[in-house]
């Protein structure tokens, strides 16, 4: 059976659309992305050092349309041809949020198609799916989101074809106290002088100069040592201090690289440390990372090196680096995998779907 879905994301500062289709049979679920159109608010909210939520929803209201209607001319298909319109629902800005899921309801009501609401970190989870070859899954699989807003840990037992309505609220077994680790890169990069987001030049930073790793002895925060929740708050405080220091005697533009590297790995150090927790206590054999922070290089390559030694039977799972971050993909993939199992809504039903800040309402 093959289904067409248009994808939307405006959760945060990447205002996407995109055309995915599913391709099920009973032994085999395909999606291949036909096209993925994606705004990039990055610039605009460079010079606050962070996202402004109104400055987001306002270009989100101009660019909403184009991204839409470029998903579909580059996939080469009619509005006609769709079989249903996703779209992210929650968590997020609530205002960003609420363009995309007006978006979706008026075409999706306009062109009699039927809409989905879907969960951002859903959509994250199912992004190691998109135009690949079914990864060998040996389940339970631990998967890991660790993005700019979250750092969750979730168990899964079963492919998503299969995932009940409440799976995230079922399955999550960790998550941050304090700050997310993307929001931890993105708070020290800013204190280093970088611009938003922070991760990706810490990361860069840290392989240009070839950075020393233990260069400086950042703390590695394991609130409980049995439980495998993460603060990074600590961190913070201690980068900033640090960062202090060095600038009071001039050597901090020297000392950048080893700097990164050294920050870098606290982060890398506790995520591993708390995921191997979990994979031991959950007894899972796979694992995933997703969320716009596994596009780290230092994260990918430990996580390859320590696997073993941290249980796992099976190399770890990582989205390709095109859906690592924010896209409209998922939320399609999402979109199918609920399609198919008949949560969608119809006619005057899908007017009372709405836009929820929290992840949970
Ligand atoms: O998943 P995402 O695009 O948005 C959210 O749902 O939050 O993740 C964005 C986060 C930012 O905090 C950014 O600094 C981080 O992902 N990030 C990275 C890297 N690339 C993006 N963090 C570390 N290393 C990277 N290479
Ligand atoms: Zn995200």
């Amino acid at each position: 059976m093959k289904s067409l879905i248009l994808g939307i994301e405006s959760s945060c500062d990447e205002c996407s659309a995109s055309v995915v289709l599913h391709e099920n049979t009973s032994k085999s679920s395909r999606l291949e992305v036909l096209s993925l159109a994606i705004y990039s608010q990055i610039p605009l909210h460079q010079p606050y050092g962070g996202v402004v939520p109104e400055v987001a929803s306002r270009n989100h209201l101009e660019s909403i349309q184009p991204m839409i209607d470029q998903a579909i001319r580059e996939a080469k298909i009619n509005w006609q041809d769709l079989s249903a319109v996703a779209v992210t629902n929650r968590p997020g800005l609530v205002g960003a949020l609420l363009v995309g899921v007006s978006t979706a309801k008026s075409l999706a009501y306009a062109l009699q198609k039927p809409l989905i609401p879907v969960h951002h970190l859903e959509g994250h989870i199912a992004s190691i799916f998109l135009d690949a070859p079914a990864p060998k899954i040996e389940f339970p699989m631990l998967v890991a989101v660790v993005s700019g807003g979250h750092t969750n840990l979730y168990v899964m037992k079963t492919y998503p074809e299969l995932w009940p309505l409440d799976f995230l609220s079922r399955s999550c077994v960790a998550r941050s106290r304090d700050d997310a680790a993307g929001e931890a890169f993105d708070k020290i990069a800013k204190l280093l002088g970088f611009s938003y987001p922070g991760g990706a030049w810490i990361d860069r930073k840290a392989i240009e100069g070839k950075g020393k790793i233990n260069a400086f002895a950042f703390p590695r925060a394991l609130p409980q040592k049995s439980v495998p929740d993460f603060s990074f708050s600590g961190l913070k405080t201690a980068a900033a201090l640090q960062a202090e220091k060095l600038r009071k005697s001039g050597e901090l533009e020297s000392r950048l690289s080893d700097f990164c590297a050294s920050v870098q790995e606290a982060i890398v150090d506790v995520l591993i440390l708390k995921i191997g927790l979990a994979i031991q206590n959950h007894g899972c054999q796979s694992l995933a990372i997703v969320g716009g922070v596994s596009a780290n290089s230092r994260l990918r390559a430990r996580l390859v090196e320590d696997g073993p030694r941290i249980g796992l039977q099976t190399e770890p799972i990582f989205p390709q680096m095109k859906y690592a971050t924010d896209n409209a993909a998922m939320i399609a993939a999402v979109g199918a995998y609920r399609f198919r199992q008949g949560h969608a809504l119809q006619g005057e039903k899908l007017l009372t779907i709405s836009a929820h800040a929290h992840p949970e309402t």
